[in-house]
């Protein structure tokens, strides 16, 4: 099979890196890559993933069989009902799905509707009514701008004013744009997060292995949030126990009423959770693999991806009568960061050590790098993310951090408590 995936990050290295092991896989394109997917597809610029009619012309010229879409955006923009549309097998949910993710207010509503757990919430379109609220809820409350906003719209407050000041920057200044018309105010849930992705093809759930987040940008989770700083599966606090609740309460649930609703969610389903001690409640839904998760938790799977993905996206009902295996060790990805990330930093630095990495058993995908006079060169703020597989975290974060040692870059930045909340778990 011709497969194409559509983004260029963390995640996307990882899925192209998976899906070449598949015996299926003949050929891989990425658009529009990175120098570290340049080893497993042929990677294609000047082509826009926004641009729904350049990439499915794309595909039609190069008789892609699959289309594997890795960024939240060509979702919402229905990137995978263009493909449909030209008869193109495409995994990821279609624009009607992908509002689970694109609308937190959609994705509220429905959770109300159906029963499904999260915190209580109120929407508001008008910010003296938002206001109004915070004072009467008071704090600790989140306040959440309502569209995409690359993970920054959402504000923990810890006091009233801070929330006051919230709901002033995101609806009265449009700190986050057109995304802040509307505002999502919700209950502070007390917890353990982690995130529990799915394989579905809108009928049959089959849960990944689960993992856990670093968001925060410094050690001991201080400091501003990030698109994600490491990641560890799976996740100690979901034992099969919670797994199993999960599913029944959340997972299932929310694919059931999706295909109620006429929105058949195909693809795979990210669930944030917080384990509260009412149990998992829900934090957010990604209509995406997550990203750095998807760096630990792909790594870990033993069967075909390419085979999971098609019997997703055909919805033919093959995903319910297939034995998905899992490997019994744990991964840790580290990210490697520009210093400054998530604000300002320079790039254009040089990375040195990558083979050296690989050489200590570690996986390097990578995320904000390019080629430069035959160099590979830092070129975002993620840079890459050092994945190591073991057969528990303490020996994967090991073996990630003598990965983490062997590169370097001007200004590298990371974190060095990856997976502290399991390595303490196992200390108890
Ligand atoms: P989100 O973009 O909705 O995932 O929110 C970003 C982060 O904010 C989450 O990963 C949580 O750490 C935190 N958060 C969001 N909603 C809540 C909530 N209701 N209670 C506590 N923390 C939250
Ligand atoms: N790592 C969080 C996300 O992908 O949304």
């Amino acid at each position: 099979m011709n497969i194409l995936v559509i983004g260029g990050g963390g995640r996307e290295h990882t899925l192209a890196w998976k899906l070449a092991q598949s015996p299926k896989a003949t050929k891989l394109y990425a658009i529009p890559g990175n120098p570290g997917m340049a080893a497993v597809a042929e990677c294609v610029s000047g082509v826009s993933i926004e641009d729904n009619d350049a990439v499915v012309a794309f595909a039609k010229e190069h008789a892609i069989d699959l289309a594997v879409i890795g960024p939240e955006v060509p979702l919402t923009n229905g990137l995978v009902d263009a493909f449909e549309a030209a008869g193109i097998l495409a995994f990821g949910p279609r624009k009607a799905a992908a509002e689970l993710e694109g609308s937190k207010s959609f994705s509220k509503n429905l959770m109300k509707k159906y029963n499904i757990p999260t915190a209580k919430y109120e929407v508001f379109t008008d910010a003296e009514a938002a206001k109004a609220y915070v004072k009467k809820e008071g704090a600790p409350i989140v306040v959440k701008a309502d569209g995409l906003a690359a993970g920054k719209g959402v504000i923990v407050a810890m006091t009233e004013e801070e929330a006051l000041a919230a709901v002033s920057d995101i609806m009265e200044d449009q700190e986050f744009g057109a995304a802040g018309s509307r505002v999502v105010i919700e209950e502070f849930m007390e917890g353990e997060e982690a995130s529990l992705l799915c394989f579905t093809d809108g009928e049959t759930i089959v849960p990944m292995i689960s993992s856990q987040d670093h968001k925060r940008a410094y050690d001991g989770d201080k400091g501003p949030n990030t698109g994600g700083m490491g990641t560890y599966a799976p996740a100690p606090v979901m034992t099969p126990a919670m797994v199993e609740e999960t599913k029944k309460k959340i997972l299932e649930p929310v694919i059931a009423a999706m295909k109620k609703e006429g929105r058949t969610y195909q693809g795979c389903l990210y669930a944030g959770l917080m384990i509260t001690s009412e149990g998992p409640k829900v934090v957010e839904f990604n209509a995406r693999f997550g990203d750095p998760e998807t760096q630990v938790v792909l790594p870990l799977l033993k069967s075909d991806l390419v085979q999971i993905m098609v019997a997703c996206a055909k919805g033919d009902g093959s995903l319910k009568d297939m034995d998905i295996q899992w490997s019994d060790g744990a991964a840790v990805c580290v990210v490697l960061a520009s210093g400054g990330y998530p604000k300002a930093y320079k790039k254009g630095y040089e990375i040195t050590g990558l083979a050296d990495a690989e050489a200590e058993g570690c996986h390097v995908f990578h995320a904000g790098t390019a080629e430069k006079d035959g160099k590979i060169v830092t070129a975002g703020g993620r840079v890459l993310g050092v994945v190591a597989e073991a057969e528990d975290v303490r020996a994967a974060v090991k073996k990630a951090y003598a990965g983490v040692d062997a590169i370097d870059f001007t200004d590298k930045m990371y974190r060095k408590d990856i997976a502290h909340r399991a390595l303490e778990r196992q200390n108890k």
